[in-house]
């Protein structure tokens, strides 16, 4: 791909922090804390099961409460941000690369690199930009590595005006894929920052590069 010729369309436009009406915010918020206390309930259940447990079985439980334990926290890291304001796009990525790498990808041998320079956005968009890179990883995860492990790289590369995320990894992929919800929920994430995507999948890899407007006025005020 060339970087350079993806239309970035509102480049010029000043960056909206939120697009988020206050209905949907509700909603988001109670679905939120609706799975928090289902994951909270189910550890709990665990838990209790496993005091009257012979201790194979108290083994087994363990490893399914710290399972659980680690897809809420993925799903804490991908919760809608309470506040508005700004954050550090990278350390927001790198808890949530920590969190996915915990919960799906070590027991499979697949190693996450993240490799990121400090940049400030806007707290609604650095959510957006952790639920496209969150796919993409599911993507390679599921698709990429049949059942070897394998490496999956997440780079950030911010400049004054774009930041360009690729997420790439070096399993083998079909020529000829067929988009599935995934893809065209990350290709609308992309668009509602302003931004584009574009995947190549091939025999070495698949690579993702997006491409998307930085948000001026969060560095300028707090960067
Ligand atoms: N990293 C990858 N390596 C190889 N193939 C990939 C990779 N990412 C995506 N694909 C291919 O692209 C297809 C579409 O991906 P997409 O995320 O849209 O759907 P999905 O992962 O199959 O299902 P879902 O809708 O649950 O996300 C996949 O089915 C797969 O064939
Ligand atoms: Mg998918």
């Amino acid at each position: 791909m060339k970087d350079n010729t993806i239309d970035l369309g509102r480049t010029d436009e000043k960056v909206v922090a939120s697009e988020v009406s206050e209905v949907a915010r509700l909603l988001f918020r109670e679905f939120s804390h609706r799975i928090n206390n289902e994951f909270a309930s189910a550890i709990g259940v665990i838990s209790v099961a496993a005091r009257s447990a012979n201790d194979e079985a108290k083994v087994a439980l363990a490893a399914v409460q710290d399972q659980l334990q680690t897809y809420a926290l993925v799903h804490h890291a991908l919760r809608m941000p309470e506040h508005a304001g700004c954050v550090d796009a990278a350390a927001y990525l790198r808890q949530l690369c920590r969190a996915i790498s915990r919960s799906r990808l070590e027991s499979r041998g697949i190693e996450l690199l993240l490799v990121e320079r400090t940049f400030r956005m806007h707290s609604e968009r650095c959510w957006r930009l952790g639920l496209i890179v969150s796919e993409l990883i599911t993507n390679a995860e599921r698709h990429a590595f049949r059942n070897g492990g394998g490496m999956i790289r997440v780079e950030l590369l911010p400049s004054l005006s774009f930041v360009e995320c690729r997420v790439t990894d070096n399993g083998t992929g079909e020529a000829n894929t067929y988009p599935g919800h995934g893809l065209k929920i990350v290709e609308a994430l992309a668009k509602s920052l302003g931004g584009a995507i574009d995947q190549h999948f091939g025999p070495q890899g698949a690579t993702a590069v997006l491409i998307f407007p930085a948000d001026i006025d969060a560095t300028e005020r707090l960067g």
